[in-house]
């Protein structure tokens, strides 16, 4: 099975292998979804009376054991036949005879690897809001068990004022639950039909592209033919630039807690079942999986990058650049969903050494609530600040460890409010659960 544009003159074999590039691997993860794009490109074909009603049973039947085979691992792709749109076409004509050959009328790969990497992306999308939600509940329950329990809090790594573990954890919840609005914009941004686009100006037929739209469970379609094109990238780069807001912040949160691990601060001990030995130091267990989970922004930073740069400086419309964009994006999604659902063991094993983390804190990290005690009773601020920076020995008590207790204005220590963000992970909860009913009802409705 060869090309679709295959025209008899051989291409050269380097540069065959070179232009198809890792598409017959990537294409194994959007065969699925480029089959379901497919059911409904055909039936609003048959219902424009391109395809006749006995063309789109056998096609249907045809596309519906692609989904299975791609969905067991089992559908292959030839280095050949350059992608999976090439492939499902193949195989559908070698299937179907003439009527494989019709599938392909009023639309262009150009079209078509948009809407199954949207496809893909959008049910990729959910699950990062998934795993998202549950790592934040895993940081909630965290700071709820540890509300109480002191700890120095730092800023430029040196003691700043006593604080809480409880305030620790739920300030990366709360950060991490800040990118549920950001995945909702990039769901929306995704969740629109580029198919009838074509190879960028559409087609001489009277496509429904509306049907179609509806028919995958998009909300709108994407309306001008070329915008559509132009947003190949864009959207990649959208996407990996939502994802960055979270990664970072578990790469930061990874950090943390390596350090908060360590024999120098000895805060918290991560669980054997969640930390690597040495080949070589018998005594030792590794923090390997924050590491890689910190290595990550890195990795996403990259990825964002890369599909930014393939698409900036392109003249409008499709160049085969853009293929370049699929890797990044897919590898960013699935590393996303990774971190994320790897971090909650690490979390839940983790246990917590109230003493060493009161213990650890220096007298003098109690001079600004010494000072805010002056301040209580009326003295003008830097008066006391002067005062106890002249004598903190003096100002400072003894244990200034629960000096937190007496912040409690609206998000400090001495008040957590963790119902709000408990709110927060439910909305995100309920959005995901509406928008996952819905994809699950469009695969059902097609799929039959
Ligand atoms: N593998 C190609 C890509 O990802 C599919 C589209 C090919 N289109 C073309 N005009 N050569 O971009």
């Amino acid at each position: 099975m060869s090309r679709l544009w295959e025209r008899g003159e051989p291409l050269e074999a380097t540069i065959a292998r070179f232009t198809v590039g890792d598409d017959p691997q990537l294409d194994l993860r959007l065969v699925a979804y480029d089959a379901l794009g497919s059911l409904a490109h055909a039936t609003m074909l048959a219902e424009i009376e391109v395809l006749t009603h006995e063309e789109l049973t056998a096609l249907r039947r045809e596309l519906r054991q692609v989904v299975d085979e791609a969905r067991r691992g089992e559908f292959e792709i030839a280095l050949a036949e350059e992608d999976g749109h090439t492939a499902l076409e193949n195989r559908l004509t070698e299937r179907l005879g003439d009527t494989g050959k019709r599938i392909h009328t009023g639309r262009s790969r150009n079209d078509q690897v948009i809407a199954c990497t949207r496809l893909y992306a959008r049910e990729a999308l959910l699950r990062v809001a998934d795993e998202l939600r549950e790592t934040s509940l895993a940081l909630l329950r965290l700071a709820t068990e540890h509300r109480e329990t002191s700890v120095p809090g730092y800023t430029h790594t040196r003691q700043a004022m006593p604080s809480t573990l409880g305030l620790f954890f739920s300030a990366w919840a709360e950060n991490l639950l800040d990118a549920a609005p950001w995945l909702e914009v990039a769901y929306q941004h995704l969740n629109r039909s580029p198919l009838g686009s074509a190879s960028g100006y559409g087609v001489a037929l009277a496509l429904d592209r509306q049907r179609v739209s509806d028919l995958l469970g998009f909300d709108r379609v994407q309306r001008n033919t070329l915008a559509v094109q132009n947003d190949r990238g864009r959207t990649e780069m959208l996407v990996l630039g939502t994802l960055l807001g979270p990664v970072l912040d578990l790469s930061r949160l990874a950090t943390d807690l390596i350090w908060m691990s360590s024999e120098a601060l000895g805060f918290i001990r991560l669980a054997d079942q969640v930390t690597t030995g040495s080949s070589i130091m018998p005594q030792k267990r590794n923090p390997d999986v924050l590491e890689l989970i910190r290595a990550n922004g890195a990795r996403l930073r990259a990825r964002h990058q890369e599909a930014a740069n393939l698409y900036a400086g392109l003249t409008a419309g499709y160049h085969r650049d853009l293929q370049y964009t699929k890797a990044p994006l897919l590898a960013g999604l699935e590393e996303t969903v990774d971190v994320l659902r790897v971090l909650r063991p690490v979390l839940s094993t983790l246990t917590v050494d109230d003493r060493r983390c009161r213990e650890s804190m220096d007298r003098s990290i109690g001079a600004t609530d010494a000072v805010y005690r002056q301040v209580a009773q009326g003295r003008p601020f830097r008066e006391a600040y002067k005062e106890v920076a002249a004598d903190p020995e003096a100002a400072v008590e003894s244990d200034p460890s629960e000096g937190w207790r007496a912040r409690r204005h609206l998000g400090a220590p001495g008040a957590l409010d963790l119902g709000e963000l408990e709110e927060r992970a439910t909305e995100l909860g309920e959005w995901h659960r509406g928008r996952q009913r819905a994809v699950a009802a469009t695969w059902q409705a097609l799929l039959g």
